[in-house]
């Protein structure tokens, strides 16, 4: 596992020079657009909580590791509250009709997160826990990396608005150290599990997929937050053909 460890600390490395991170370092930019990429984030957001609790928490299982999982699921299955506080709190929170809200959230702008989500999906479910936890330090690399950036952009706007921001905010990034949590002394733990050959190849593949999964949500985030802004967003032409309900 320290080798798997030290590959995705290189390409977390990597992975932190994405024009995303820029655009949130950028403080000629509006701190409230340098977070307007958050709706089209909901489908993967929502959709990690429930990795978390459906998929990558095996209650029936005594593998140890499979017991550290379980232990950060119960971390990190219901950030999505935050999620859905701050997005009041950026004023993002429009009131749409129902059918309005359900073709935002299956329309074209937000079809790569619905997909990285059934991807990590289709990934967690084919896995055994030593696996799991390749995908998880991956996604814990990665969200380190982001929210250490959303981190800074919410500090600007607390000053600006008196919020304080869950998800985006210090509160967040203060549980999302970079590794699986819930268990003490966990970096020591990770360094000392073994791997054989077989076990290595398969954790460095799925590692780089996993990476290259989360590059494409975070290039979609910033694809979405260039294009549109925050009113437009939310009216975009519908996935689905009128004429097609009409007929
Ligand atoms: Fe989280």
């Amino acid at each position: 596992m320290k080798e798997i460890l030290a590959f995705i600390e290189a390409k977390k490395q990597k992975f932190a020079q994405l024009p995303l991170l820029g655009f949130m370092q950028d403080k000629n930019i509006d701190p409230r657009k340098r977070l307007a990429w958050s709706p089209c984030a909901a489908p993967f957001i929502m959709g990690f909580g429930e990795l978390n609790k459906y998929v990558f928490r095996d209650l029936t299982s005594s593998d140890p590791i499979q017991l550290l999982i379980n232990q950060h699921t119960e971390e990190d299955d219901h950030h999505w509250l935050w999620f859905l506080s701050d997005i009041d709190k950026l004023g993002f929170d429009y009131s749409l009709r129902f059918s309005d809200s359900m073709k935002f959230l299956w329309s074209e702008a937000t079809k790569t997160p619905r997909w990285v989500v059934h991807q990590l999906f289709r990934y967690a479910l084919e896995s055994d826990p030593l696996q799991k936890l390749v995908i998880i330090e991956v996604l814990e690399a990665t969200g380190n990396v982001v929210f250490t950036n959303t981190a800074q952009v919410a500090q600007e706007l607390q000053v600006i608005t008196g919020n304080k921001y869950l998800y985006f905010g210090g509160f967040h990034l203060a549980v999302e150290t970079g590794h699986a949590t819930g268990t003490n002394d966990i970096e020591n733990f990770l360094q000392t599990i073994e791997m054989n050959d077989i076990q290595h190849q398969a954790a460095l593949q799925l590692a780089e997929k996993v990476f290259e999964l989360i590059t494409e949500l975070v290039n979609a985030l910033f694809a979405y937050v260039t294009t549109y802004d925050d009113q437009q967003a939310f009216m975009q032409p519908s996935t689905i053909d009128n004429a097609v309900i009409a007929a």
